[in-house]
């Protein structure tokens, strides 16, 4: 019986080490979600870093054991792997790069080696369970060279990749001195996916250019294997947020933060710490809104969440400090004792708050300038399904911007035009919002996590068949 392996950085679980012993913390992300149904199967297995440091082999034995219930295997990074591999190459390395803020790339040689390294770390971890049949799907930027490194070992065995975050134009990727590596890693795969069509196509135009490699219709010729590029956009888990939205405990929690609150519209902004995200941008933008439109001030209130992300780096500590003092300057600018323009959460909510902060939001502003994805947009078009009010207005810069046109759409970087996307939102009559979340949701549920993990899986198998056939031919 053949089974399948997934791999990617992090596990579908956090170990946090307490005074009181082992916590074992299940993710709350989509993808453990979609793809809970593959791996809690049989003998299928995740593979991943369990997000903790341990002092001997005996700590990491005891975590392998109670991993193994739960159909996981631990790759254990050491702090200096996480400093160079983790925050170094895949943070400041490919993360700002495939997000063109290239200005912010370092080319560390030493995080690069770290990065091979590590590779081959995930990659042997996948080989010492493997067996010929399996089929493996590997996650993301993080994990490049996993693929060609499994295929080393097992040449007939069938690998996926999918990369979450976006892939850049050529003139961008380009700039990567290991750029030639980097796609031939990911060349081990039979199927490699990502969101959009645009993140496709800029991937086929660095192949051509850098291992000029043609390809007719998304099929690259690698050695004697026929390599499938796709797109699929990843969807949300539909039927979980919009069946939190009329939960118990939502409805008792907006009826308490509304109390607190009192009778302001409110406005949402909801990300990890990330440059990526464009939160001063927003935030400028908000200014300017209540700047122009004073009508609004005592009106309206902003409900800022910023998840902690990536600390150790950098760029993210200074984007913090950025963020907070653009919040102090404008709540001091416009608060009144009875009203406070910007309502800060610097941490992780548990999910029925965020479920309350989606229902009670007449407007979430999701303005990246630039997201592979992003699934916030969508878990909000989720939670307003029953309720029919709520306006999205939506970056174009996300890859969620190609299938919910019926957002209003924004350029980040065009601040005039994002206070009157707020305005417009603020006075859309009640029928056209529901035209536009109903349209939205129609294909939100549809388009989910579960048919996203399915027609990945359809495609290599797929492959898989034209390989064999290529073969017999
Ligand atoms: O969007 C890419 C991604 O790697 C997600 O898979 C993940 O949820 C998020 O970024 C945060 O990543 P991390 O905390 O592992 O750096």
């Amino acid at each position: 019986m053949s089974k399948i392996i997934i791999v990617s950085n992090r596990l579908p679980l956090r170990v946090e080490k307490k005074a009181e012993g082992m916590k074992f913390k299940p993710s709350e992300g989509g993808l453990a979600t979609g793809l809970g149904s593959i791996y809690k199967e049989g003998d299928n297995v995740w593979v991943g870093w369990p997000g903790a440091f341990f002092s001997d082999s005996t700590e990491e034995s005891n975590v392998t054991l109670r991993l193994k219930q739960e159909n996981m295997l631990p790759v254990f990074l050491t702090q200096e792997e996480i400093h160079n591999y983790y925050e170094g190459f895949s943070n400041e390395t490919l993360w700002p790069t495939y997000h063109y803020f290239s200005q912010y790339a370092v080319y560390e040689p030493e995080f690069w080696e770290s990065y091979k390294r590590v590779n081959q770390k995930f990659a042997d971890a996948v080989v010492s369970i493997a067996e010929k049949g399996d089929i493996v799907w590997v996650h993301d930027y993080q994990l490049l060279l996993v693929p060609q490194m499994i295929r080393d070992k097992f040449p007939d065995i069938t690998i996926g990749f999918f990369q979450h975050i976006p892939f850049p134009s050529f003139e961008v990727f380009r700039l990567l001195p290991w750029r030639r590596e980097l796609i031939q890693g990911m060349f081990g795969a039979d199927l490699i996916g990502f969101h959009t069509y645009d993140d496709m196509r800029h991937f086929l135009s660095a192949v051509s250019r850098v291992v000029a490699k043609s390809n007719s219709s998304g099929i690259i010729e690698v050695g004697n294997r026929s390599v499938l590029v796709d797109s699929f956009p990843m969807g949300i888990d539909y039927d979980k947020y919009s069946g939190l939205a009329i939960s118990d405990e939502t409805g008792e929690r907006e009826k308490r933060y509304r109390e607190s609150l009192g009778d302001v519209r409110l406005i949402l902004s909801m990300d990890r710490l990330d440059y990526s995200k464009g939160i001063p941008q927003r935030l400028a933008a908000f200014e300017a809104f209540l700047t122009n439109y004073p009508e609004y001030r005592e009106k309206i209130s902003l409900l800022l969440q910023v998840v902690p992300s990536r600390d150790k780096v950098e760029k993210y500590k200074k984007l913090k400090e950025e963020i907070e003092l653009l919040v102090g300057r404008i709540n001091g600018k416009f608060s009144r004792i009875k009203w406070t323009p910007i309502h800060y959460f610097y941490r992780s909510l548990p999910i029925n708050a965020i479920s309350a902060f989606y229902g009670m939001s007449d407007v979430a502003l999701v303005t990246p300038m630039r997201d592979g994805m992003n699934l916030v947009c969508k878990e909000y078009i989720a939670s307003k399904a029953h309720e029919g009010r709520g306006v999205l207005i939506l970056s174009e810069m996300a890859g969620a911007a190609k299938e919910l046109s019926d957002a209003i759409l924004v350029n980040p970087n065009n601040q005039k035009q994002m206070v009157e996307a707020l305005y417009r939102a603020l006075t859309m009559p009640a029928p056209e919002q529901k035209k536009h979340l109903d349209v939205m949701n129609d294909s939100i549920k549809k388009y989910n996590i579960h048919h996203w993990v399915k027609l990945f899986m359809d495609r290599l198998t797929f492959i898989k068949e034209e390989q064999k056939q290529q073969a017999t031919k």
